[in-house]
């Protein structure tokens, strides 16, 4: 299972991908906003540090827009995934992009029949919310397992399943028993998981 680390905190980027851990980074707007910098600095900067996929989030949500943003962040560096909700314009992005060889990664994936599109749409990266089904009293590992369960039954399905909205460590080692390619961690969530398990 690779790690994603799931901040725009360089401070925290610096320290952390020194532990060897860590395979990319995902952020959105709103961690981006609590840094005080420009979003174009930030992603920029991220991308210096860590060689692997980097998620920059478009803003916009008409399809226009969401190409004209995916376009300019995909121009910040080699590395940047593209992230899109996932809305129909969301995965009209998606396809449009990644036909244009960006990387992308659709976000806010609340069921597998979304999963489902976002791999007919090329995804590289589908994001389903974990923590956030928990909190709605729903299992969010149950959704890890389903995505996994049908994306192998499909060959032509590239998408990698990233697991997001993670609140503990018993996600990760759940859904890492699932199969799940990816999780992304707060920088709070890989330093509890370091420490339990040295
Ligand atoms: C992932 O890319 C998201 O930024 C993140 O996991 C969202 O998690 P939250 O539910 O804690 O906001």
């Amino acid at each position: 299972m690779k790690f994603f680390l799931d901040t725009a905190d360089l401070n925290e980027i610096e320290s952390l991908i020194q532990t060897g851990f860590i395979d990319g980074i995902t952020t959105n707007p709103s961690l981006i906003a609590k840094q005080g910098s420009s979003m174009q600095e930030i992603i920029k900067n991220i991308c210096k540090m860590v060689h692997g996929p980097v998620s920059a989030e478009v803003t916009a949500t008409d399809f226009s827009g969401m190409m004209k943003e995916g376009k300019y962040l995909a121009s910040i560096a080699k590395n940047i995934a593209v992230k899109v909700p996932l809305t129909n314009n969301g995965l009209m992005a998606c396809k449009e992009l990644t036909s244009q060889g960006i990387m992308v990664n659709v976000t806010l994936c609340f069921s597998a029949g979304q999963a489902i599109l976002a791999a007919k749409a090329g995804a590289t990266f589908i994001s389903p919310f974990i923590g956030r089904l928990d909190d709605l009293g729903e299992d969010g590992v149950k959704l890890i397992q389903d995505i996994v369960t049908i994306y192998n039954n499909y060959p032509n399905f590239k998408t990698q399943v990233l697991v997001a909205s993670v609140r503990n460590i018993e996600h990760i080692i759940r859904t890492a028993k699932i199969g799940a390619d990816i999780a992304t961690l707060p920088p709070k969530i890989i330093k509890e998981s370091y420490i339990t398990t040295a």
